[in-house]
């Protein structure tokens, strides 16, 4: 069924478990997702980025999402990953997103907290939940996403952005960089205390690909309630299309390659899934 991203996240935040946010753009991502959430008996959240609304039917890709989840058996939310124009959260929240992430990370911090407030207005008419961004999430490798300057989350500007943006999710810069890490990953679970210690709602980690497994499960239990999950699910398939032409012969079908890319993301999102579960009830 489709529901509210805050169900998802406060129902995550209570059980101290994480939600996946898997990054689509075609049928065969959203399907992965969904099927591998059922598998999984878990919640699932659905994010296209606005740097997709180029290429990907954003009204079509909603009811898409709408049907399918519709017909799941589990919580699925549909999520605008990324949106920096105000044109496009209007859009996603009129074509049924359940939340949308505006992201002034590039702002100083009073015109973030400005344009957020602004856009928490709106979105909480429609009934839709909103997640912002302080501090900055680097760009590593193979990534398809903004540069960012790295800059770590400050707790007590996170405190500040949150009472007066009246947001629903804070995503917090820890030292996770979207893409692959390019160095050892320097992730710091201190400031995550800290940030936690500020702020009450659910917290969002950028930047799921690469981030060693152990530090991931601290992540979610010290706060992090929902992770954004993109490169590696997208590496999966590309190195699956590469191996399909390199090995097939002159008859390779888009239809078995699209089924094939599908089967090849699976695994990796599975194991985002389960390991951001409580690991105290596992
Ligand atoms: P990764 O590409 O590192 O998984 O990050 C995705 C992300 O944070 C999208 O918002």
């Amino acid at each position: 069924m489709l529901v509210n991203t805050k169900e998802i996240l406060s129902a995550a935040q209570k059980g101290r478990y994480g939600v996946s946010a898997f990054n689509v753009y075609n049928l065969e991502t959203v399907q992965a997702a969904i099927h591998v959430a059922e598998a999984e008996k878990q919640p699932v959240i659905i994010a296209l980025g606005e740097r997709y609304f180029d290429t990907v039917d954003v009204e079509g890709f909603a009811a898409l999402v709408k049907t399918l989840a519709e017909k799941s058996s589990i919580p699925v939310a549909l999520h605008l990953d990324h949106a920096y124009e105000k044109e496009s959260i209007i859009r996603a929240i009129s074509c049924g997103f359940t939340s949308v992430m505006y992201d002034g990370s590039r702002y100083d911090l009073a015109e973030n907290i400005r344009f957020t407030k602004e856009i928490t207005e709106i979105a909480h008419m429609a009934g839709v939940s909103v997640e912002a961004e302080i501090g900055s999430v680097a760009r590593g490798a193979f990534s398809d996403e903004e540069e960012g300057d790295g800059t770590l989350t400050d707790p007590q500007s996170a405190k500040k952005f949150v009472e007066e943006t009246d947001v629903d999710f804070l995503a917090a810069s820890i030292g996770t960089v979207h893409g692959m890490y390019t160095g050892k990953p320097n992730i710091n679970l201190d400031l995550l205390d800290q940030i936690r210690q500020s702020v009450g709602i659910p917290l969002v980690l950028h930047g799921g690909s690469g981030t060693p497994d152990e530090i991931m499960k601290q992540a979610v239990a010290k706060g992090i309630c929902k992770v954004n999950v993109n490169t590696e699910v997208s590496l999966a398939a590309a190195f699956y299309l590469k191996q399909a032409y390199e090995q097939g012969q002159q008859g390779v079908h888009l239809s078995d390659v699209m089924a094939g890319m599908q089967k090849a993301m699976e695994p990796v999102m599975t194991k985002f899934v389960r390991l951001l579960q409580n690991q105290d009830v596992i």
